[in-house]
């Protein structure tokens, strides 16, 4: 099977989580903010094993970047870490996934919860609609273990700096070690929503009426959350899930 990508870059970004952009050999990058795509490589027997990644960065910024984090034991990720810069790959030719705005064009307030790499597809979402969200109510929730873990932090919070009337981001962390240096919300990040610190930061109630939910990482926490925001009766379909 003849690959039919290549590796370009590789950044680490915490123990255990690299950012890959990926190029096809032959042709440009072609998705949509928020879609998904397959990465694949060989295994001994020379089987493809592939794995769908959300797309971490914007179809403007006109390359393909995956956030990824290494699962001990499983079949391809051991494989996607001991990659070098240059390594050939599969990437899949046709991109997919909801997780896009399509479907919430008419929203005026956006709240995206993710837990460990669900930061990937909101983080494309929100550089690729930069215009189309400085005049709304953005909440970005980031859930990880470690705050080494908050991959993209730096730039959420210059983008808090830069909308500070838009955009909120929470970012949380549920097992900060002793000597970490870690000052903010610690938990699991259901704690954003449970604690009211949407509402508070966006200086109003939390209605369901031009609200769309976006959910991305753990299946209990997509599962969990999405509850929580259908008792307080927003619409299914305000509510987009990605669970992996
Ligand atoms: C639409 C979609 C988008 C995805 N986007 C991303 C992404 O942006 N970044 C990313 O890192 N992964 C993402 N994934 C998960 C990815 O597809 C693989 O499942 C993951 O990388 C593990 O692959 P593996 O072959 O190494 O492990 P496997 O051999 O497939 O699995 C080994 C074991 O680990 C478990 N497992 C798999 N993933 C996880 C996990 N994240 N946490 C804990 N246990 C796990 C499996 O259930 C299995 O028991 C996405 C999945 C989907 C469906
Ligand atoms: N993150 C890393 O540094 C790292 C490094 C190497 C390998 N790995 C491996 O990669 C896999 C995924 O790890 P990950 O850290 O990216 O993802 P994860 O285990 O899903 O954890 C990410 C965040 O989601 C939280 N979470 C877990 N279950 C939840 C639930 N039901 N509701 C709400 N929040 C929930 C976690 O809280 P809790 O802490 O309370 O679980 C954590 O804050 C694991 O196999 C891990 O061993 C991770």
């Amino acid at each position: 099977m003849a690959y039919n990508a290549v590796v370009e870059k590789i950044v680490d970004v915490a123990p255990g989580i690299k950012e890959f952009t990926v190029a096809y050999n032959d042709r440009e990058p072609d998705f949509t903010a928020g879609q998904f795509c397959v990465l694949g490589l060989e295994d001994e027997n020379g089987k493809l094993i592939n794995r769908a990644y959300s797309i971490s960065s914007a179809p403007k910024e006109g390359k393909m970047s995956f956030y990824i984090v290494l699962v001990e034991g499983g079949q391809l990720t051991p494989r996607l870490f001991a990659l070098k810069e240059g390594d050939d790959i599969f990437m899949g030719p046709k991109c997919a996934g909801h997780m896009t705005i399509e479907k919430a064009k008419e929203a005026k307030r956006f709240i995206f919860v993710a837990s460990g790499t669900g930061i990937a597809s909101f983080r494309s979402l929100i550089i690729e609609h930069e215009d189309f969200f400085k005049n709304k109510k953005i909440a970005l929730l980031h859930g990880v273990r470690k705050s080494c873990d908050l991959g993209y932090k730096d730039e959420m919070n210059e983008r808090m700096k830069k909308y500070p009337e838009s955009f909120h981001y929470f970012p949380v962390v549920s097992r900060a070690e002793e000597g970490e240096k870690w000052n903010g919300l610690n938990g699991r990040v259901n704690m954003v929503a449970e604690n009211g610190l949407i509402q508070k930061a966006w200086g109003e109630e939390l209605t369901p009426e031009h609200t769309h939910v976006y959910f991305c990482g753990n299946p209990k926490m997509v599962e969990d959350m999405s509850k929580f925001f259908e008792e307080k009766g927003f619409a299914k379909e305000t509510l987009h899930k990605e669970a992996y």
